[in-house]
């Protein structure tokens, strides 16, 4: 059986006001009445194909995971706990060493890894890539999962595959390139963005690790040996992980390793990492605006417009994200929301 890690150690800053250091989007729901992590961990409860999940989380956010898994009717294998962010390569090593603890030396375990902030629309082609994926995780290579690019979109890996159908061997990963490049592999119909979703073995992820990032692959060995296990709780060892690099994954590992293929995926995928994503995602009216809660409009475009608590009325615009939360109002034109981290930064410099 495959068992899902879910990363949710992200801090959703590009989501601000909503997303916060101690509430981040994963745990928010954007769509509908689950939340983001609900929905993630839905999506992997066929007890055929899945073990139970293992999330990895923030220590601060243990109780929110907890609950969050609870409500959804979602056993969880455990929660690894991070007393601070190292980003995903140490977060999947750290699940990887988890998931080989109770086994005997020629035993391994296959991992999904996968983000807590992703939208799928189509369960069912996610379910047949990830069956497809699994054929190659098992001989050892380390899957990607592809999607044909809709925009130059510079947040996301881009990924060049040798083939054109079915598994494809990695010729090139390239991490969140600048835009000019991002235009020109649009443009050239060859490359896939990356999904931020894998499947491998835990040998195999470690293995790569040690050799491509050993000083990774040391601290995430320390951090999980002198761990504490608490029932479903196990935290890290926040000495040990102070000394690990911080890297993701995509770069510590994806970009370099010979392992790795990718599936192609056609699900209705998204990463909902800024409003102008959620503007995307929704539901328009006639004139293309997405709107949720109390909110009247005049003569507006193309705009995202969220209102929590106060009504929020907007007259003469296009292209503006509005959202407003408890205490704090976000306007912005909404090719510039990437920028909303800018503002989460300076925040924090300011308190
Ligand atoms: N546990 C843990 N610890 N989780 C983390 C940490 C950490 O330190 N940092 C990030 N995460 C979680 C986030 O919450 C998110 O669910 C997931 O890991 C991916 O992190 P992001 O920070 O959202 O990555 P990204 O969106 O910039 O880039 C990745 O995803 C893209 C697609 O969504 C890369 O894999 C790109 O190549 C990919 O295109
Ligand atoms: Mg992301």
């Amino acid at each position: 059986k495959i068992t899902p890690i879910i990363l949710s150690g992200g801090n959703g800053s590009r989501l601000w006001p909503q997303s916060r250091a101690f509430y981040p989007k994963q745990f928010l729901s954007l769509f509908g009445d689950k939340t983001m992590l609900q929905n993630t961990l839905e999506r992997v409860c066929e007890s055929e194909i899945y073990s139970p999940p293992v999330v990895v989380a923030n220590e601060e956010h243990r109780f929110i995971v907890a609950e969050q898994s609870r409500d959804a009717g979602i056993c969880l294998d455990s929660i690894i706990l991070e007393p601070l962010a190292r980003n995903t390569a140490p977060a999947v090593a750290v699940a990887a060493l988890n998931a080989l603890d109770s086994l005997d030396v020629e035993e391994d375990a296959l991992l999904l890894v996968l983000a807590a902030d992703h939208v799928i629309i189509n369960a069912n082609a996610f379910k047949q890539a990830v069956l497809l994926a699994k054929e190659s995780a098992l001989e050892g290579k380390l899957v990607t999962f592809g999607v044909v690019p809709e925009h130059a979109e510079t947040g996301y890996g881009y990924i060049k595959s040798k083939g054109n159908s079915g598994v494809q061997p990695v010729e090139k990963f390239v991490e969140k390139p600048d835009k000019i490049t991002a235009e020109n592999y649009v443009a050239s119909g060859d490359y896939y963005w990356n999904s931020g979703m894998f499947l491998f073995s835990a040998r195999q992820y470690l293995s790569e690790l040690n050799i491509l990032e050993p000083s990774i692959h040391e601290s995430c060995v320390s951090a999980y040996q002198a761990g504490v296990k608490d029932r479903d709780f196990i935290r890290l060892s926040e000495e040990a992980l102070e000394q690990c690099p911080d890297n993701s994954i995509d770069y510590a590992v994806m970009e370099k390793t010979n392992s790795a293929v990718v599936v192609p995926m056609d699900a209705g995928w998204c990463d909902v990492g800024s409003w102008s994503a959620l503007w995307l995602l929704g539901q328009k009216d006639d004139n293309n605006n997405t709107v949720q809660g109390d909110v009247i409009l005049d003569n507006v475009e193309n705009c995202y417009v969220h209102s929590e608590k106060s009504l929020i009325a907007a007259i003469g615009v296009e292209n503006l994200v509005i959202t407003e939360s408890d205490d704090a109002l976000l306007i912005a034109h909404k090719d510039c929301v990437q920028d909303v981290k800018k503002v989460v930064k300076t925040l924090k410099e300011n308190n």
